[in-house]
């Protein structure tokens, strides 16, 4: 057994440096999933010992700080963060904790938009400050790069708006609006960025916001902070969490279109699977759920710790970004002579399967991804779609990295390899006639569902009736008999099976 105390240590230790790479750097060091694994473990040893939860523990802050270079502007009103949840049990724990104490209660769901958070200042109506979250005490004066915001008004309209109020909200970049950057930056033969959400807080922590105004942001609001409407009226003058969104609009702020007032956790359950199964048709990414109390009297009964509201819980979705070791990259022979290098990877689950190999497409791509064997990568699943390895995550590199150079010679047979077309950035085995591993591979595509779908038939089968030497190449399939299939090992034990096609 590890001491409490020392183990307590090493992961605030650990918790605060990618707090750090996450906040200050926007160069994330592990994936969400990772670090929010640490905060779990630590705040169940802080449970178990709760003379290690003190002020700074990281269970009880909130993650950010104020960069070298930006002003440091203090909340009227304090921004917190959420706890989360990772599971209905969790949600259920929560929804009763809440009815423990205030009776059952009708909540508002919403996307949990993968962004940075910004607490927006109107005056009388003017946009006047624009804040990153930082400590949740005080944060980055960000306000020259949120004027460059095109959908964020700088007047709030109607005529009941306030003489002060703190719009708090989330700033992103839209997937679209990512992907085409991406699209820019290679072209322009530079780095292309690992997600929207680190796109997004990089492009608006510039301390030159003319770069930040190249970079098409969105905004979406969903709390209020302080808010004073300067006629004496007491807050609030509006009693729901759904109230608030509807006011928010009235002001011409973009809100959500995906919030929804339910109640009981069945509802939740399945405001929760819509909401993943659209998680990709969105315009921008979200990585889990908000759930929030409607009422706000009761919000208030509920309070908050010193880090997050008891009336709100995140709930997350299962990742489909993880990092994990790319052990190597070998090359695929295919059936067309095509050359393919892919990543062999340390296995990882991801969006719900275990993926240890995923391709590289060609030399090009390897070179473009910038990856190294024995690179921590970033590896994302989205949905049914292919695996994907992002790119290597840098700051982790510790120098013992290798660069990979694409073969010259076919891995097979020796032949020297040739561009599929001219100037083409894929290569290809000339050899088609001789080349063992093309060869294999065509004997395993006959007996593919494509072709004449022969259950018995695929690579192992294909492998072993090529190195038995029973056949010279996939024409030999049709002129074979009962004897020579007895010569390759695997079917020696199926001598009554069909395999004579
Ligand atoms: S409400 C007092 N609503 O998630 C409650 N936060 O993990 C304040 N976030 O710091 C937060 N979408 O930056 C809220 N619909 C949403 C959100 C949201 C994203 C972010 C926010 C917060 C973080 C906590």
């Amino acid at each position: 057994m590890t001491d409490p105390r020392a183990r307590h240590q090493e992961l605030v230790q650990e918790i605060e440096a990618h707090r750090h790479a996450y906040y200050a750097e926007d160069a994330p060091t592990v994936s969400d999933a990772e670090y929010d694994a640490l905060e779990r473990e630590l705040r169940e040893l802080e449970a178990l010992h709760p003379e290690l939860a003190t002020p700074e523990s990281p269970t009880q802050t909130v993650g950010g700080t104020v960069a070298l270079g930006f002003a440091s502007v203090t909340h009227r009103e304090r921004m917190m963060s959420l706890d989360n949840a990772f599971s209905l049990e969790d949600v259920e724990a929560w929804l009763a904790r809440v009815e423990r104490e205030a009776g059952p209660q009708p909540v508002v769901c919403e996307p949990k938009i993968d962004g940075l958070s910004i607490s927006l200042t109107y005056e009388h109506g003017e946009l006047t400050r624009g804040v990153t979250r930082g400590d949740g005490t005080t944060g980055e004066d960000v306000t020259a790069n949120v004027l460059t915001i095109a959908g964020l008004p700088r007047t709030l309209a109607g005529e009941h708006v306030p003489a002060l109020v703190e719009v708090r909200g989330e700033v992103y970049l839209p997937v679209a609006a990512f992907e085409e950057l991406n699209a820019r930056l290679l072209e322009e033969g530079k780095a292309p960025y690992a997600n929207p959400r680190n796109t997004a807080a990089g492009s608006l922590r510039q301390k030159d916001a003319a770069v930040t105004a190249t970079r098409p942001l969105a905004v979406t609001t969903y709390a209020l902070g302080a808010l004073d409407w300067g006629d004496g009226a007491p807050d609030p003058r509006v009693g729901s969490q759904h109230g608030i969104y509807a006011m928010l609009e009235s002001w011409g702020l973009p809100v959500t279109a995906h919030a929804r007032v339910v109640e009981g956790v069945d509802a939740v359950d399945a405001y929760l699977r819509e909401l993943e199964s659209g998680r990709h048709a969105m315009v921008h990414e979200i990585d889990g759920a908000v759930l929030k109390v409607d009422d706000r009297a009761v919000q208030g009964q509920l309070g908050s710790t010193s880090r997050a509201p008891r009336w709100a819980i995140a709930y997350k979705f299962p990742p489909e970004e993880v990092h994990t070791t790319l052990e190597d990259i070998r090359v695929d022979v295919g059936r067309t002579g095509r050359v393919t290098p892919y990543g062999v990877m340390t296995p990882v689950t991801v969006a719900g399967s275990t993926v240890t190999y995923a391709t590289l497409h060609n030399a090009h791509e390897v070179a473009r991804k910038g990856v190294r064997i024995g690179d921590t990568v970033v590896l994302r699943k989205a949905g049914d779609v292919i695996p994907e390895i992002v790119g290597p995550v840098v700051a982790a590199r510790t120098g013992a990295e290798r660069e990979w150079t694409m073969p010259t010679a076919c891995p097979s047979c020796g032949t020297e390899l040739v561009e599929q077309k001219e100037g083409d950035k894929d290569l290809r085995c000339p050899n088609a006639q001789f080349c063992p591993a093309q060869i294999v591979d065509r004997i395993a595509f006959i007996g593919s569902r494509g072709a004449f779908d022969v259950e018995v038939l695929g690579e192992k089968a294909a492998a072993a009736l090529a190195e038995s030497g029973v056949l010279e190449n996939e024409a030999g399939l049709f002129d074979l008999t009962q004897d020579d299939l007895r010569r390759v090992p695997l079917f020696v034990l199926e001598k009554d099976s069909k395999v004579g096609v």
